[in-house]
């Protein structure tokens, strides 16, 4: 599966995401008993999850497969990671270039990558970290996705962000890539109190099921265990599992679906 996860807004829990349905993918097993393996595809020039995976190498990275000249293919950018069966397409700084000089070439690799198949045999399921801004390179990453999360916090500009989200996603869609599902909206960072209720009301009102439930609370040890220890919240701490199993949850609940079709 590509699964991407987005937002319109900073700060909205979208790498955490990333992360740990890259993680909740590795605890499934594949039909031949084997577990189920992930490449991280890290679109945001910021590197907060290829800072987390501490790839093997950041040498080569997605900047490669999306360079004007001489493009490198995808699968030879995945790096081994410290998380077991998570590879990574490293993000760098220099990322922010492709912004000006992606060729529309450029802007469909994703795409490509995932309809000939490039990656089978090499991972499972793709996870893309889709930066904030609505530029060329979150089109690059659109273009390629089966389905999209779109994480918010549950404030105003956090909801209006995620409406963007759609829009942006929407466009893409009818563009060039009729496959694209919005698998779900997920609050992160969930602490409750009479406003972000009211808000979590309003976003069930816009997004209806699509609004996953239950939101992921607030708990100040999972910055402390992706930031700080570079570990997914399940291993980190047992008051971190709660946060763990509803991102297992929501990524299972794709499997399964996509399993049953
Ligand atoms: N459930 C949670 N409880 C507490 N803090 C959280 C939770 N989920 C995410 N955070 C923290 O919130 C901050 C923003 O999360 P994250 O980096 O995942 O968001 P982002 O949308 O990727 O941000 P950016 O716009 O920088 O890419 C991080 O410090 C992260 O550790
Ligand atoms: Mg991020």
């Amino acid at each position: 599966m590509w699964i991407g996860t987005g937002k319109g807004k900073g700060g909205a829990g979208c790498t955490t995401a990333a992360l740990e349905l890259a993680y909740a993918a590795t605890r499934r097993r594949r039909p031949d008993g084997k577990r189920r393996t992930v490449g991280v595809l890290d679109l945001d020039p910021q590197s907060n999850a290829t800072d987390v995976l501490e790839p093997a190498s950041r040498r080569i990275g997605i900047k490669d497969v999306l360079a004007p000249n001489d493009p490198l293919p995808l699968r030879e950018v995945l790096v081994p990671t410290m998380w077991p069966g998570v590879m990574v397409a490293p993000s760098s700084r220099f990322l922010a270039n492709r912004e000006a000089d992606l060729t529309p070439d450029g802007i469909g690799a994703l795409r490509r990558a995932r309809i000939t198949g490039e990656l089978d045999g090499l991972v499972d399921d793709v996870i893309v970290d889709l930066p904030k801004d609505v530029g060329k390179i979150s089109a690059t990453g659109l273009l390629g996705l089966e389905h999209l999360f779109i994480t918010a916090r549950a404030t105003l500009w956090g909801a209006q962000g995620a409406e963007e989200m759609r829009f942006t996603a929407q466009r893409i869609a009818s563009k060039g890539n009729p496959e694209l599902r919005i698998a779900g909206y997920i609050i992160a960072a969930y602490e409750d109190s009479d406003d972000a209720e009211r808000v979590k009301g309003e976003m069930q009102t816009r997004f209806g099921e699509l609004l996953l439930d239950p939101p992921v609370p607030r708990r100040s040890r999972v910055p402390e265990a992706l930031e700080s220890y570079h570990t997914p919240c399940r291993e980190f701490d047992n008051e971190l599992i709660e946060v763990a199993d509803i991102y297992q949850q929501f990524y299972d609940r794709l499997l399964d679906d996509e399993t049953r079709k």
